[in-house]
Formats: structure tokens, C-alpha cells, sequence
């Protein structure tokens, strides 16, 4: 499995954490930056992880900023993504459970490294249920199919 990971300067608090549990696992990263905490711009992140997911070069993304919430909107503009913000362990498990969230979106100035470690580990191990969900998580892709030309 490929993971991509971006982030802006609200977010990369939490990186290390998150590359340390995805490489713990043989999971192979691809860090599209930042890489320091000079001030950027989160949709400049968003776009590079999404897209490497979109195109199927990498599996699935983690998106980090201050909050998760902009780098989220920014990366659910690209076409097959959805991006969950998770802020706890319940959180990170739903995402996938319910929504099959292919990027987590985390926040910086939200949670610790450590709690982040622990939602990566349940973003992961968590299965998408599919049943119910799966109609739901079609509609969603039904929006797209609308409004993405
Ligand atoms: C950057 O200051 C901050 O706005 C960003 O990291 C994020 O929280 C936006 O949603």
C-alpha cells in the first residue's frame, strides 16, 4: 500500500507521528510536504495528495492543517475523493465505516501527535461496512458524476 501525505504549517506538528505509524506498518509514504513551518497555503497540499490518490498512484491520503477542515474542502474538490476531518478515535472510525473516506484529515491545532498516531492506526484497521452505506457513498459519487465535466 502507497499513502500520500500533505500538509501546510498548521498541521505539520503532526506529521512525524503519522509518517512513524504508517512506516511501522510497511506502508510506503509519499510526502508531498511541507516540510517546515514557514507559513503556505493548505489547498497547495490538498491538490498534490488528492490527486495522487485520485489517479491511483497512491492507495490513500492523509491531509493535515490547523483544523483539518480547509485542507479537507480543498482536497473533496478533486474528483473521487472523499476527506473526512477526524478529531477522535470514534471520529477516525466512522470516516471509514460509514463514509469510506479514502484521505483523513487531521488538525494540528486540534489534537496531538499522539492521539493522531492512534486515529491513523483506526482509519486504517477500519473496514467501509458497506450495506447501507454503500447507497449513501453512491450518491455521493452521483453528485460528482453531475457536477465534474
Ligand atoms: C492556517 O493558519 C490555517 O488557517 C490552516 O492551517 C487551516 O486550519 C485551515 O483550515
Amino acid at each position: 500500500m502507497r499513502i500520500a501525505i500533505g500538509c501546510d504549517h498548521g498541521g505539520i506538528v503532526l506529521k512525524p507521528a503519522v509518517i512513524g505509524v504508517l512506516e511501522s506498518r510497511g506502508i510506503e509514504v509519499k510526502d508531498f510536504g511541507c516540510y517546515d513551518e514557514n507559513s503556505v497555503d493548505y489547498p497547495d497540499y490538498a491538490l498534490k495528495v488528492a490527486e495522487a490518490v485520485s489517479c491511483g498512484e497512491c492507495d490513500k491520503g492523509i491531509v493535515l492543517c490547523g483544523t483539518g477542515i480547509g485542507i479537507s474542502i480543498a482536497a473533496n474538490k478533486v474528483k473521487g475523493i472523499r476527506a473526512g476531518v477526524a478529531h477522535d478515535e470514534f471520529t477516525a472510525e466512522m470516516i471509514s465505516a460509514h463514509n469510506n473516506a479514502n484521505v483523513l484529515a487531521m488538525g494540528g491545532r486540534i489534537i496531538s501527535p499522539e492521539k493522531a498516531a492512534k486515529m491513523t492506526a483506526i482509519w486504517l484497521d477500519t473496514p467501509f461496512q458497506g450495506g447501507r452505506h454503500e447507497g449513501r457513498v453512491a450518491k455521493i459519487t452521483a453528485i460528482e458524476d453531475k457536477y465534474f465535466k
